[in-house]
Parts: C-alpha cells; structure tokens; sequence
C-alpha cells in the first residue's frame, strides 16, 4: 500500500470519526430511546445506538475503501490483510446512563499492524489521531505522553470488566495503590488510553480489553513516545488481550503491578 493509500485512509478516518460522533451526540441529547439499554453480559451495555452508529461507520468505509475488511464490536466482520477495527461506542455505559464521557474508535491495521488509529469524543469536541511514523496529534496539535517518573506522582488508569475473575483485578488495584498511585477507572477504555497519550494520565492498564476498544489509541501512546506492551497479537484481533501503556519511566513498575 502507498503512502498517498495510507494518507487517504486516515483523512477518511477522521472524517468519519467526526461524522459519527456528530450522531452519537444528537442520540444522547435526545436521550429517550436512544439510550436504552440492555445488556450483553455483566455490566455489558448495549444501546440501539451502537449499532446504528455502527452501520453507519461500515457504510461509509465500504464506499470508500470497498475491498478492505471491517469488524465491528457489534456485527462482526471479518479480518483480511486489510481491515478495519471499529468501536462505535467506547463507553456505551455511560452512554446509556447519561455520562457525557465516550468515543468513536476506529483502527486500520494492515498485515496485523494499526497504521492508523483515530477517537472522537464528541462531548468535548476531541478528535484523537495517529499515523504509525508520524506523530499523533489532539484536533491537529502533536501530542506527548507526561514526564512523570515517580508513581507516587502518577494518575493510574485501571480498566475492568466482568470477562475475568474480579480477583486479578483487587490485587493489580492493591499493588498500585500501595506504590501510591492515583488510581482510577472511568468507563472508556479508548479514552483512557488516549489520555496517556496527552498527559492527562501516566499509565492505563486492564486485563483483558478487546481490539477494537484499545488499538487505536494504543497506536496514539506509542507515536506520542509513550511504552505500550505487544498489545496487537494475532489472537488479540479476535480474542483480546491484555493491555498496559505508560509513560516510559514507569514501565517496570507498571509492569511488575500487572504481573499476575
Ligand atoms: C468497555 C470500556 C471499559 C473497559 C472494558 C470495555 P464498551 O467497552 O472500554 O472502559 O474497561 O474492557 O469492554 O462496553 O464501553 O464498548
Ligand atoms: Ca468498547
């Protein structure tokens, strides 16, 4: 794939993450039907919303891009050389309970790598972009992860979900809190790690997140000079995988917390 290819992709891909955004805002300030919910699982929300947004993302990129492949967290797909990884709703949660705290994501990986990695949180007007090589950037400005390099200083951003055993999840949460960091969980994992990617938190750690949750904004950590673990691997695309990204200078620490 050429490079000019590869730069048609992401304007297409800022520009549909801006596109749907625009749609799950008007769903969440209508409230009412748009934001009932019912569940997939455990504190697993699902919303009409998701998969309208969902049809719309698959459509415009099947007009742009129609040989590539799609997979989407609600109607699935498939994985070619070239596909496209999409959340619709990263926080459908809060969503669905009136938190203005969720993002569009959407990945283009080539040959099991993201090459382009774009969120959008429609509520604040972000549009977080990167392009493996060229820097991430916040609506257009380069981005950096924090220098924070002592943890007692540090923001720690610990995702969950009822996938696995809630207990991993108490003894991460333990070890961390004990080197004293501030530990939080909100309820989008793409956003949070976005957030490490602009400093506005130094590390972002979970189990187990699905790919089309975090690969994009783990590409967004990684161009903004942050550490991400081999987050991508071929069984993550479909099963998941562990993540954690940090500023450099806490990686050992970070890592030996998530040792389990
Ligand atoms: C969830 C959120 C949450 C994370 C979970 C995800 P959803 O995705 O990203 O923060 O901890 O692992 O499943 O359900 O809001 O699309
Ligand atoms: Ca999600």
């Amino acid at each position: 794939m050429t490079d000019v290819q590869l730069n048609h992709r992401y304007l297409a891909a800022c520009a549909i993450a801006r596109e749907a955004g625009r749609l799950i805002r008007l769903r969440f300030e209508q409230r009412g039907e748009a934001l009932t919910h019912k569940f997939k699982g455990p504190q697993d929300y699902l919303t009409e919303t998701d998969a309208e947004v969902e049809r719309l993302i698959a459509a415009r990129i099947a007009e742009s891009f129609p040989d590539d492949d799609f997979f989407g967290e609600e109607g699935g797909g498939s994985f070619g050389r070239d596909v496209w990884i999409v959340d619709p709703i990263d926080g459908t949660a809060d969503f669905a309970r009136g938190v203005p705290h969720f993002c569009v994501s959407i990945a283009f990986v080539r040959d099991g790598r993201t090459e382009i990695g774009v969120l959008y949180d429609p509520m604040l007007d972000e549009l977080f972009a990167a392009r493996r090589g060229a820097g991430a950037t916040l609506n257009g400005v380069p981005i950096k992860v924090s220098t924070i390099a002592d943890i007692g200083q540090s923001v720690v951003e610990l995702g969950w979900s009822s996938r696995i055993p809630f207990e991993g999840f108490a003894t991460v949460q333990g070890r961390l809190q004990a080197l004293g960091a501030g530990v939080k969980r909100r309820g989008s994992g793409a956003l949070g790690i976005a957030y490490v990617a602009m400093g506005r938190q130094d590390a972002y750690c979970e189990l187990h997140i699905n790919s089309w949750d975090a690969a994009a904004a783990v590409l967004l950590v990684e161009e903004a000079g942050g550490w991400a673990n081999d987050f991508l691997t071929p069984e993550c695309l479909r099963s998941g995988n562990r993540v954690i990204v940090c500023t450099p200078a806490l990686r050992e620490q970070i890592e030996r917390a998530m040792d389990i």
